[in-house]
């Protein structure tokens, strides 16, 4: 038995895990109307289980009016009719299960919609109500309390309050429709422990948790911001809306639930924070893990990679996490695309005013064979490293963005608020090509929610399959070979020509990547993956290569 199978076996399965994220709205279309469903999952089970990962995590699937695709929650305890019903979360629950295939939902803790239960009861409820105590209610500043409660911008807004028709405001960091509980009240805790426990009783093995870090506010004076930069954010553990250190109480409460099962359920927290800030959220008695996004906002360039690298191990060690590697997930640009973006029009940016990562606009052509020459390189580095990868859905095909959604069909709420300036995340949203031909190219019998382009055919799984030199045939036998060859959670690192990284893991295999546009000399050794064509003893332009050392 491999050192990773026996892992995947054991209560530390997530600690190298790889983690494929569907986003069900446009994953597979069961009954034609156009929106991926549950039903259109489970029928592509089989291909999860193709693909070697050890779980997927389902972005929101529960009822929502769509204002920030699914993250604004009506119920938290139910599946969108439009997705499908309870009985086949489960069913679906125990299929990928009797495939090996754990199951992390989406947990949005930070504000529910505005259609929630708790939402509507407080709007039908006075001022000074318990109804209203579960989000964060004010009244305004002026005479006649028209100016908000404070001047707070939001990331979606722009406005951070809006008025209820009584004429007090709520306080909300994304859009108007996404109302933030107030985390000071006990009844908010212990409906997200109900949460928690309902979909742990269902079998889910792990949850992601969305903008962990937002939850505990200081609302004393009311907070102003007009930028949520990480250079205004304060970094001990005392910043009025963010990362405040009572966060972890919460967490704690919730490991203890975590740890009544058997195995123990698992937590990543999706935590924007000061990098030192990070390992807080990654503790044996607080969630367990977290998300670096530092590889999906880096350059392609050696030195950056390598630093990233070495500060996640290290931040891992100090924690007694693994830690977690993205290059692609549902709000930015694909790293097929965004790997070729010309430098000083990164693709994805932290945005200083707004403290969020902003996909900026493409505009004229981009060298797509060399961004996929890129994207392949830089996921079998992923792949190679300690920790535990996640995956994007349509990665595996080497989908590049879709960059030229007419406005008029764009749902995303970034697209609206940034006026056209910011590109919208509905370019890695749109609906995955199954097939290379009929309706909406295999991904249901009707049509797709966001319109798919012409060239989606090229990158359809059917092109695809049991091709040897393809995408998802890459994947596939790197995934594969993964879980034979991991071992220990540790690189060391090897000499190597500059625009190159190298590096060995435990059980002696090597990883080489080449970030420059020149083939280098290949190391000697077993040629065991390459992400490209290998002839003559180079390393291709941009790519990498997996080698066994003698
Ligand atoms: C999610 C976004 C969402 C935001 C607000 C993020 O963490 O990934 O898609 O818009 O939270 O819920």
């Amino acid at each position: 038995m491999s050192e990773y199978t026996f892992l995947r076996g054991s209560k530390d399965w997530w600690r190298q895990a790889v983690v494929y994220q569907i986003y069900p709205r446009s994953f597979a279309d069961h009954n034609g109307d156009g929106i991926g469903d549950l039903k259109g999952i489970i029928g592509k089970v089989d291909y999860l289980a193709s693909l070697s990962i050890d779980a997927v995590w389902l972005s929101p699937f529960y009822p929502s009016d769509l204002a920030d695709g699914g993250y604004d929650v009506a119920d938290y305890r139910d599946v969108d009719p439009r997705i499908g019903t309870l009985d086949e979360f489960d069913q679906l629950v125990e299929k990928l299960h009797s495939k090996g295939i754990r199951v992390f939902v989406d947990i949005v803790p930070n504000h529910s919609s505005d259609r929630h239960v708790w939402f509507q009861e407080a709007l039908r409820s006075p001022r000074g109500s318990k109804e209203r105590a579960r989000y964060i209610f004010r009244d305004g500043r002026g005479e006649a309390f028209e100016l908000p409660p404070s001047d707070l911008s939001s990331h979606f807004g722009p406005e951070g309050w809006t008025r209820v028709p009584d004429g007090q405001w709520y306080m909300h960091l994304f859009t108007k429709e996404q109302p933030d509980f107030d985390w000071s009240n006990r009844e908010v805790h212990d409906e997200f422990l109900k949460t928690l426990k309902f979909w742990s009783d269902r079998g889910v093995d792990g949850f992601r948790i969305d903008v962990a870090h937002a939850l505990v506010k200081q609302l004393e004076p009311l907070p102003t911001r007009s930028s949520y930069s990480l250079e205004v954010m304060k970094d001990d553990g005392t910043d009025q809306l963010f990362d405040r250190d009572e966060v972890h109480e919460i967490y704690r409460e919730w490991r203890a639930l975590f740890n009544q099962y058997d195995p123990p359920r698992v937590a990543v927290a999706e935590a924007w924070v000061h990098p030192h800030r990070r390992p807080a959220y990654a503790t044996t008695d607080g969630l367990g893990q977290a998300f670096n996004f530092d590889l999906l906002t880096s350059a392609w360039e050696s030195a950056a990679f390598q630093k990233v690298i070495d500060d996640n191990l290290a931040f891992a060690e100090q924690t007694g996490s693994s830690t977690t590697w993205v290059m692609s997930n549902h709000d930015v640009i694909r790293h097929a695309t965004r790997l070729v973006i010309p430098a000083g029009k990164e693709g994805v940016t932290f945005d200083a005013e707004n403290h969020w990562y902003v996909n900026h606009r493409l505009d004229g052509d981009l060298d797509l064979a060399k961004g996929l020459a890129r994207a392949k390189a830089a996921t079998l580095l992923m792949l190679a490293l300690p920790g535990s990868s996640y995956l994007y859905q349509g990665e595996e095909l080497g989908l590049p963005d879709v960059t030229d959604i007419p406005s008029e069909q764009m749902q995303d709420p970034q697209w609206f608020r940034g006026e056209g300036k910011f590109k919208s995340r509905d370019g890695c949203r749109v609906p995955l090509p199954w097939s290379a031909s009929g309706p909406s190219f295999g991904f249901g019998p009707g049509g797709s929610h966001l319109p798919q382009p012409q060239w989606y055919s090229r990158y359809a799984v059917e092109v695809q399959d049991g091709i040897q030199g393809s995408t998802l045939e890459l994947y596939r036998a790197a995934l594969s070979m993964r879980r034979t060859l991991i071992q220990g959670e540790t690189l060391s690192w090897l000499p190597s020509p500059v625009g190159t990284l190298w590096f060995e893991r435990e059980g002696g295999w090597s990883s080489i990547t080449n970030f420059t546009d020149q083939e280098i000399e290949l190391p000697t050794g077993e040629l065991l993956i390459a992400s490209e064509d290998i002839s003559a003893g180079k390393l291709p332009a941009n790519s990498t290569v997996w080698l066994k050392l003698s």
